[in-house]
């Protein structure tokens, strides 16, 4: 399969398992970016489209229930879809920033792995949907599945999943990673907020030569 990634604009995603500090770590990334006069859009999967915020609705609330795993794949799918048309792909052509928050491995991971459903068909629909478009850097913070999850109270749908589960969802992101390094860098999420940035911050600056400032 044919990788794309976008001739203008920097494209930064963060994936791992739950509670391992993405939004914060994200949210740093963008404020040093722009500080370097970066424009940044921030976004997140599922949800930052108008129709995603319904997608997440239902793939996320616990009202939902059971779904069939393809039926679970399609619905993250077209969340990626809309986000990748509306969101992420016009602002790297207009040379900007785009971090999200989750993409295409946590469908690989959660979908793939924990479902256990068939990997090469989730990979096949989930690479249609977002056009095949990659991100120069994935960073992975990386956690033991029992520590992310005892921070949370109420658990959605994903949350509310076997450790095991979550041990397979772990263990297929470090796979992604080490088959791909020069795309990845992963992080254990157990270091201080400031160590972690600043490792962030290290990979990131040499990707920076492509977008202007
Ligand atoms: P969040 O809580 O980090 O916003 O992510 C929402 C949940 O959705 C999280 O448990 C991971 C899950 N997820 C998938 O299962 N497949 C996907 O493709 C994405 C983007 C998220």
């Amino acid at each position: 399969m044919t990788r794309t990634y976008a001739a203008t604009g920097l494209f930064v995603c963060f994936e791992g398992g739950e509670g391992g500090g993405k939004s914060t770590q994200s949210r740093l990334l963008r404020d040093w970016l722009e500080g370097q006069g970066h424009t940044v859009r921030l976004t997140y999967e599922p949800g930052d489209t108008s129709v995603g915020k319904e997608l997440r609705r239902i793939v996320l609330d616990p009202a939902t229930g059971a779904l069939a795993n393809r039926t679970e794949v399609l619905l993250y799918a077209a969340d990626k879809a809309e986000h990748v048309d509306t969101v992420v792909l016009p602002a790297l052509e207009r040379g900007e920033v785009v971090i999200t928050d989750r993409y295409v491995d946590s469908s690989l991971a959660y979908q793939g792995a924990g479902r256990v459903e068939d990997l090469a068909g989730v990979e096949a629909v989930q690479r249609w949907a977002t056009r095949d478009l990659r991100p120069h850097l994935t960073v992975v913070l990386d956690l033991e599945p029992a520590d992310g999850l005892g921070r949370f109270e109420g658990r959605d749908r994903i949350e509310g999943e076997s450790l095991e589960f979550h041990q397979r969802v772990r263990a297929k992101f470090l796979a992604l990673a080490a088959d791909d390094p020069g795309h990845y860098l992963v992080l254990d999420a157990r270091q201080g907020i400031d160590e972690i940035h600043a490792a962030i911050r290290e990979r990131v600056a040499p990707l920076l030569g492509q977008v202007a400032p």
